[in-house]
This record gives C-alpha cells, structure tokens and sequence, in this order.
C-alpha cells in the first residue's frame, strides 16, 4: 500500500512511522509526504530519506477546487492509497475525503470523541483535559470524514493523567502514545484488518 503522509509541524508521527516501516513491521511504504508549511520539519525528514515532499498550501491556490485539485494529482501521481494526517492542521477538502472514502486516518491527542472538534488541538486539547479534571488521557487514530475528528475510531489507548501533570508534560506523553498505536492502526489498515461498517471500525487481531 503506498501511503500519503500529511503533516504541519515537526513530524514526529511520521518519524514513527518510518521506523515501523524501516523495521518491516508495517508492509507497505510512504510515497509522499505533503505539508503546508513549507519550513515543516516533516519536509526535511521525508527529503532525508528521499521521499517526495512537497508544500502545497491553499494560500496559494484561487480556490479549494484548486487546492484539491493540487492535492489529488499529487496523491495520483504517487500512486497514493492511504493517507495518513500527522499533525497536520488543516482541513482536507470534501471531494479528497469522498474520493478516499475511509481510507484517510488521523491521529488526535486525546479520547475521542471528547477534547475534540473545532480549535481542539495541540496543546489545547491537554489544557482542556487538566482544566477539567480528567483522570485518563491518551490518543486516538480515527478515519477522516466531513465532521471534524468524528469518523469511525480505529484505535485508541488510554494514560493516566498525573495529580502534577502540566499540559506539557501531559502532552509529552500522550505524543509517545500516539507513536504507539498509529503505525499499529496504520499496519492493521494495510493488512486489511480493519472494517468499517457505518460509523463503527473494528480492528481484527
Ligand atoms: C502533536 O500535537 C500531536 O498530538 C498531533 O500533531 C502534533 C504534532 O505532531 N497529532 P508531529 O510531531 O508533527 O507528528
């Protein structure tokens, strides 16, 4: 399967990622890898090992038409079959998530569905969960559709949140959780072992 990976920031997910692939743990490759924040270091990590990057923002395109347009060459040009949101920050355009029906993931650093939705993220979303108390953490990689972190959830794992945990350090942890199970939900997807039935996705053993 070859894999899309979108990212905004420093691409530690996609780092993962790669190991998992490096290691022979996940079978399938990443054949691109697209930011829109041309200084991402997701960039410098997929030059580094000579995968295509590219910044392709929709500041520089007339229209989200236009964008998506940009986006679909690109993932046709790489013979994309998986996308997969690292960190990536913006909003992917209804016509890529209806020609990739459920098979764009993403992974959010909390519960789902709770701490997110709209402006939940990065380090609001751990400010959120200290400011209410929460007594469990952890992340999520869930399947991409219209509504804002609500598609079928693949895969989740819980943390104790800490009694002297900051946002920060809550974050630091959480993030090490999301290494952990995104290239397990990424792996299972391309063995085929996840289905999706409606707004429910199993994950088979
Ligand atoms: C982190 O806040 C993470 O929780 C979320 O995206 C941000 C950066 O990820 N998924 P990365 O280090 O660029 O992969």
């Amino acid at each position: 399967m070859n894999i899309a990976v979108l990212a905004s920031g420093g691409g530690s997910n996609l780092r993962a990622i790669l190991n998992a692939i490096q290691k022979g743990t996940i079978p399938g490759n990443i054949t691109l890898v697209v930011s829109n924040n041309s200084t991402a270091g997701a960039l410098e990590i997929a030059r580094a090992h000579n995968i295509p990057a590219h910044h392709c923002s929709q500041l520089r395109y007339p229209s989200e038409e236009a964008f998506a347009d940009a986006l679909a060459r690109l993932f046709d040009q790489h013979g994309v079959t998986l996308i997969a949101l690292a960190g990536y920050m913006k909003k992917i355009p209804s016509v890529v998530i209806q020609r990739y029906r459920n098979r764009i993931l993403n992974v959010h650093p909390a519960l789902l569905p709770a701490y997110g939705g709209k402006g939940m993220y990065g380090i609001r979303v751990h400010q959120a969960v200290i400011a209410s108390g929460e007594k469990v953490s952890g992340a999520t990689v869930h399947i991409v559709d219209e509504e804002y972190d609500r598609g079928p959830i693949v895969m989740q794992k819980r943390i104790d949140v800490h009694p002297d945990d900051t946002p920060e350090s809550l974050a630091k942890r959480v993030l090490a959780v999301e290494h952990e199970i995104y290239p397990m939900a990424i792996k299972a997807f391309v063995e085929g072992r996840v289905k999706i039935e409606g707004r429910k996705a199993t994950v088979q053993s």
